[in-house]
């Protein structure tokens, strides 16, 4: 088996003493879809997080690993965890719009971005080009300001920047739960497709099992910060004995039924 992308071991997140999110063990290998799925407060957002080296400075308390390329994130420091979000992991968000900045044109968002990374000229170039068509985008709308391009465009464009930081991992927040469904099922075959076209590598954090169970090769369950069952899609989907799984696949009428 491939080394994995991601790595996290006995991962806990404390707001005071309260555990909000605790995960023993979470791979994710090149080209695969672990999905996170759980109800509201269950710690998804929290995971991520963590994940991303984002809570490092905040009231969180972390304890754990979580290896990124190598390298644990949670002690990397400052500078080196923001060099690793965007070139090793990249974030996508709920809804973007709110996360763009209004005033500058998406071409220049996309830029500085790059700058950031050491990334400009003509590479910067070649990077946006190909980016903005591996998700289907015209290559115009870099003129355009946020709020000149529809939700969907703009969780697109998101992700476009992920491809063009070369983050061979995206982890996505609730990334369709903001959009309309048929725009949902645009963004998410963007997603597949950079998946099976360039083997990234895809950490989905959903509420949606029925939208996770057409994409994760790997469904992580999780319920008031714990992670109460695991395993890849078709023993979760079809042979899960864990009652609180059970409960979630029945609440779906495409997935529950009889077994
Ligand atoms: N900064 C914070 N301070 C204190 N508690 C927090 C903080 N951020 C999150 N929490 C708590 O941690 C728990 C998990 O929150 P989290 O946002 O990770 O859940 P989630 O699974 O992403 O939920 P949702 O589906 O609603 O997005 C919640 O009970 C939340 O109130
Ligand atoms: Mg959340």
């Amino acid at each position: 088996m491939t080394a994995p992308l991601v790595s996290v071991r006995d991962l806990v997140v404390r707001y005071g003493d309260r555990v909000v999110s605790a995960v023993p063990e979470l791979d994710v290998r090149p080209g695969q879809c672990v999905a996170v799925v759980g109800e509201s407060g269950s710690g998804k957002s929290t995971l991520l997080l963590a994940v991303l080296g984002l809570l490092t400075g905040t009231a969180a308390r972390v304890e754990g690993s979580v290896l990124i390329g190598g390298t644990d994130i949670l002690r990397a420091g400052e500078h080196a965890a923001r060099d690793l979000r965007g070139s090793a992991i990249s974030l996508v968000l709920q809804s973007p719009q709110g996360s763009l900045n209004p005033t500058m044109r998406l071409g220049r968002l996309l830029d500085l971005a790059l700058r950031r990374h050491g990334i400009r000229g003509a590479e910067a170039r070649s990077r946006t080009t190909e980016a903005l068509d591996a998700v289907r985008l015209p290559a115009d709308i870099v003129r355009r300001y946020p709020h000149q391009v529809s939700g969907g465009q703009a969780q697109r464009f998101a992700i476009a920047t992920a491809v063009a930081l070369g983050a061979p991992v995206i982890a996505a927040d609730e990334p369709t739960s903001a959009l309309d469904v048929t725009v949902q099922a645009e963004v998410m075959g963007v997603l597949d497709r950079l998946r099976r076209e360039q083997g990234t590598a895809l950490l989905f954090v959903s509420h949606d099992l029925a939208l996770v169970s057409t994409v994760a090769d790997h469904i992580v369950v999780m319920k008031d910060g714990a992670v109460l069952d695991a395993g890849d899609v078709d023993h979760v989907l079809h042979r899960s004995t864990v009652p609180y799984t059970r409960a979630l696949l029945d609440a779906v009428p495409t997935l529950g039924g009889p077994r």
